[in-house]
């Protein structure tokens, strides 16, 4: 088995520029991430997928380390995805259903963390319906906390994997004025609000498109965008008018309309949803000929993207699910990497 030399991962290059080294303890959202950052583990995941295209997936990058899975809300993607990817590194995996564990007897997030930690957890990878309870958990862990979704707050792993895909789909992997466009519930999406930060670090021409009612608190981000109110990143656009949104579009994104999180009088109907925003063939010909289409599931056939769009030849849809498995193999390695630094043994 090969396995990818730590030592080497620090001096990954990208058009002959140095990438500096990865030393965040956890990662809980892509705000935190310089794009030199972004770039190892885009690069990173390049190596990962390396691996995952040899008649034998594993390696021992990760031998004897210990990662966790605590979610507290249904996931197929992400859980399944990061168990696969801790496996390829040849780590322990061990998976905690908040069903069947003794959260179900009121143990609290902190006692449950405490708990596993106690149980050798090294590397825990957490979903909550809590927006910032992984900040909670880094604070009480005494490993590294990788965030898999939080309320409605982050989903890193989701934005990294979209960013990898819309550059392996993009002419020259470059997002630089690119239209990229979100269509759906942006209100309650974690997805989205990662998304914003990791794109508009890339330089794409970000567009967030859907009801008004779905789309409150973006305008005023947006608006702090446009004065430059974070280096390195650039504004994006709010819109409620599908046809601009989706007019020479170069990527297209929908987003599930998240029935569970809202308290009612969002939406007249999903049936007038579908009518006024649904991603269909023909409101997609607004968009350019080799525009993909993306969505990170799960998906509401019928409601926010027509069934025949979500398998089209245009689709990425199971691109990125297949990219999540190469993307958290790249998180893991990396963050593990990091703890070793952190500690000061020496890199295996
Ligand atoms: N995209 C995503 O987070 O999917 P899951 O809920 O299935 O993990």
């Amino acid at each position: 088995m090969t396995t990818v030399a730590p030592a080497a991962i620090g001096t990954l290059t990208a058009t002959g520029t140095k990438l500096g080294a990865w030393h965040h303890r956890h990662l809980i959202d892509v705000d935190v991430l310089s794009w030199a950052e972004i770039e190892l583990i885009m690069r990173t995941t390049d190596e990962m997928k390396g691996i995952l295209a040899r008649p034998i997936r594993k390696v021992p990058a990760l031998n004897g380390r210990r990662v966790t899975t605590l979610f507290y809300e249904a996931s197929t993607r992400t859980r399944v995805s990061f168990e696969t990817a801790a496996r390829n590194l040849s780590a322990d995996v061990v998976s905690i259903s908040t069903a069947t564990s003794s959260v179900t007897k009121g143990e609290s997030l902190v006692d449950t963390i405490r708990t596993l930690e106690a149980l050798g957890a090294e590397i825990l990878v957490m979903r909550h319906g809590v927006s910032g309870a992984p900040y909670l958990a880094a604070e009480v862990f005494g490993g590294h906390v990788l965030n898999g979704g939080d309320g409605w707050h982050a989903h890193p792993t989701q934005a990294l994997l979209d960013l990898y895909t819309m550059r392996e789909n993009l002419p020259g992997g470059d997002l630089r004025g690119r239209k990229v466009v979100i269509v759906g519930d942006i209100l309650h999406s974690r997805v989205a609000r990662s998304n914003i930060w990791s794109l508009t670090a890339a330089g794409a021409d970000l567009w967030l498109c859907g009801p008004a009612t779905l789309l409150r608190g973006m305008d005023r981000w947006a608006a702090a965008w446009s004065g430059g109110a974070v280096p390195g990143h650039g504004r994006f656009n709010v819109t409620t008018d599908i046809e601009a949104a989706l007019r020479d579009a170069d990527v297209v994104m929908g987003l599930r309309i998240q029935r569970e999180r809202m308290q009612g009088g969002l939406l007249p109907s999903m049936r007038e949803y579908a009518a006024r925003f649904q991603l269909t063939a023909a409101r997609l010909r607004l968009a350019k000929p080799e525009a993909i289409v993306m969505h990170p599931g799960p998906m509401n056939e019928g409601v926010e993207i027509a069934p025949d769009v979500a398998t089209s030849g245009r689709s990425v849809i199971t691109e990125q699910v297949a990219n999540g498995v190469a993307v958290r193999m790249a998180l893991l390695y990396l963050l593990a990497g990091a703890h070793e630094a952190a500690v000061g043994e020496p890199a295996r």
